[in-house]
């Protein structure tokens, strides 16, 4: 791996992370790797636009978070898991001097989670799911039984801005979103993006991007860093 901007030169894993540590208090970073045309799936994952700097980057960036957040629909597709303290994410956790797990927190509006999900039963710190007064109040309190750590924000769909005040208060201020698009668009706009890590993976692949629909205004963005490791760009952009 190494740095183009600032400061280019060799980059070694302790450096990767410093590359990506943020300062003390409240962040919201979005987590993407997307090919050249804007696709961030190839047959339904993302995993088709995976490199080894890629998923190096994919664990500091959890490692470096206090929780992960995801919509229902990515953590469906993609099959989450909880956050194991033996894994390498945990490790690298351990490593950098954090608790060696963090929990998963699930946006959904229609609370579609299931209590018998490995998010659920599997989870070593307990899973939140992030809903609204509108989804079913027998599968809210089904989960709430089944250990899930449910916050109810916003009445008819979920107040994102709500949603993350919710999560400061239980300590979890430093947030990696792990998409996907229909909650990357809601998070820009309700304008609580601070900052998009993009990996742009040297492929074209054509099909659905990173939104999925237009945002009320165009959010600008400023290009921070730039890493490179085997043709694929690893990018962070400040927002707001
Ligand atoms: N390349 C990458 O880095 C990357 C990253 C993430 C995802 N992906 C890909 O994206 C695809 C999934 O796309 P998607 O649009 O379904 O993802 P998504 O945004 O994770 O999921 C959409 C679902 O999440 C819930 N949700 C999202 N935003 C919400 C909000 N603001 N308020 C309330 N609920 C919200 C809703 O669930 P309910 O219907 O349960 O209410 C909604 O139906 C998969 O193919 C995945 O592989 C790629």
């Amino acid at each position: 791996m190494r740095r183009l901007l600032p400061d280019p030169g060799a980059l070694d894993d302790d450096g990767l992370a410093e590359a990506y540590r943020l300062p003390p208090g409240r962040h919201l970073r979005v987590d993407f790797v997307a090919a050249l045309d804007g696709v961030i799936a190839v047959g339904g994952r993302s995993g088709g636009l995976g490199s080894a700097g890629d998923r190096r980057v994919f664990r500091v960036l959890r490692a470096l978070s206090d929780v992960v957040l995801v919509g229902a629909g990515t953590a469906a597709a993609e099959g989450y898991r909880p956050v194991f303290a033996d894994s390498p994410v945990g490790r690298l956790r351990a490593e950098l001097g954090r608790a060696p797990v963090a929990p998963i927190a699930v946006v959904s509006r229609r609370a579609s989670l299931r209590p018998d999900d490995q998010l659920v039963t599997g989870a070593v710190a307990p899973t939140l799911l992030v809903t609204c007064a509108a989804a079913d109040p027998d599968r809210r309190a089904s989960l709430s039984a089944a250990g899930v750590d449910v916050l109810v924000c916003g009445d008819d769909d979920v107040d994102l801005p709500a949603a993350l005040d919710q999560l400061a208060a239980r300590g979890l201020e430093q947030v990696v979103c792990e998409g996907g698009p229909a909650l990357f668009r809601a998070a820009l706009a309700a304008g609580v993006v601070d900052e998009l890590d993009l990996s742009i993976a040297p492929l074209l692949v054509g099909g659905p991007g990173l939104l999925p629909a237009g945002l009320p205004a165009p959010a600008g963005a400023a290009l921070r860093q730039v890493l490179e490791e085997d043709g694929v760009l690893f990018t962070r952009y400040a927002l707001r």
